[in-house]
């Protein structure tokens, strides 16, 4: 049996991510685990918040009748109305149940909302550097990823937007606080796209991938997409919020602002259920129906994004300091990205290059890992830009 054209080519071009994750665990095996600094993958190293591990210890113990069954396809109505209720109260938008529908992940999310929404040839832009699954979830439904470039700081430009916009453009997909930069999208420059989307003559909607939306520093708040551009779609999860990645439980809420809001969600019920994603896992969503409020504890994050960012500088990297996520996409000291990854690799040090993001010249390192492994790993960031003849 053939695999499909587009698949064969689709893997020629997999995600740098997994490549380097894969790589990785080649590493350890050859030079045991604790020589090895892994910086690839976004993968929570944190425990789930507390009142999150407790909701699901006490439902197991309940166990209330048909907990494992089938349920409406976009989710159990508590869930649906919790996440509502949330989102109302954090956005003073009048968001209901029918505006909520439980995903597999926001992954689940997006691919749900893309399948309803893209016909062959339609355009989606991405901002750049993207998350690189992006290119899949829009060609998985015959779009076409338009990739417009943030500036120097890696924010938006808003009249660059407008000039990629053309009359098969559908979605304008954002992600903030984002994955590779670490970037917080400010609120000035999210009202001005707004002003855009509103004054374009044909419905272009924002599709907000929030997975990292509570993941912001220094005190800063993360502002609502949804409250400043009126025709916006948010995909989320708690995969990274509350360390769940591995139970693929998100949501896809529609803005009540949109005018078709109505038939957009029974269109994304239709489509998570041929996509095969019905349901979101059950046990999940009653848990997330009780804890949806929940703050975590993001302080981890922080001083780790503290502890490589002055580790790095402090060697003569240049870091731009992240707002929030766990990431930070310093500039690669040489030119070219994949070489010095290549190099990094050498010294046991494992980090994706801003090729695979769709911006040469970086390297992403995700800093899900314990302290002790960033400190580990700084003489090893030292060899490698003294290898570049840079320090
Ligand atoms: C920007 C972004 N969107 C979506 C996802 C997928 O999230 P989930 O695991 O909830 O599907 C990720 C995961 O790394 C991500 O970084």
């Amino acid at each position: 049996m053939s695999l499909a054209r587009s698949v064969t080519e689709q893997l020629g071009r997999a995600s740098w991510i997994r490549r380097m994750f894969e790589e990785g665990a080649r590493l350890k095996a050859e030079r045991g685990e604790e020589n090895v600094c892994d910086f690839t993958l976004g993968n929570p190293d944190i425990d789930p918040p507390a009142p999150v591990l407790e909701a699901l210890a006490r439902l197991a113990a309940e166990h209330p009748p048909r907990i494992h069954a089938y349920m409406p396809n976009a989710g159990f109505p508590e869930a649906r109305e919790a996440v509502a209720r949330h989102l109302s109260g954090r956005t003073g938008l009048s968001f209901t149940p029918r505006h909520i529908l439980m995903s597999v992940g926001s992954a689940g999310a997006c691919n749900t909302f893309l399948r309803a929404v893209l016909d062959p040839g339609d355009e989606v832009i991405v901002l750049a550097p993207y998350f690189p699954e992006y290119f899949f979830y829009i060609q998985n439904h015959g779009g076409r990823m338009v990739p417009v470039e943030t500036d120097a700081n890696f924010l938006p430009v808003v009249r660059r937007i407008a000039d990629a916009i053309t009359p098969r453009t559908k979605v304008i997909l954002l992600n903030t606080p984002n994955n590779p930069t670490g970037r917080v999208y400010p609120e000035t420059l999210l009202r001005d796209l707004g002003g855009l989307v509103d004054s374009l003559d044909h419905p272009v909607t924002v599709l907000s991938d929030e997975p990292y939306t509570p993941l912001v520093f220094d005190g800063r708040e993360h502002p609502q997409v949804v409250s400043l551009i009126r025709r916006t779609v948010i995909a989320n999860s708690w995969s990274k919020t509350f360390a769940l990645p591995g139970e693929r439980i998100g949501y896809l809420a529609i803005s009540p602002r949109l005018p078709e809001a109505g038939p957009l969600a029974d269109a994304c019920t239709f489509t998570t259920r041929v996509l095969g994603y019905v349901n979101a896992p059950a046990l999940w969503q009653r848990v997330v129906a009780r804890t949806v409020d929940v703050q975590p504890d993001i302080s981890s994050y922080q001083r780790r994004r503290d502890r490589m960012y002055e580790g790095l500088t402090r060697l003569g990297y240049d870091v731009p300091r992240a707002d929030g996520t766990f990431y930070l996409f310093p500039k690669s000291p040489a030119a070219d990205d994949v070489a010095f990854v290549q190099s990094l690799l050498s010294e046991g040090v494992l980090a994706v290059p801003g090729s695979g993001f769709g911006r040469a010249g970086h390297f992403r390192l995700a800093l899900t890992v314990p302290h002790h492994v960033i400190d580990r790993s700084l003489p090893a960031f030292r060899r490698a830009l003294q290898s570049t003849g840079s320090s």
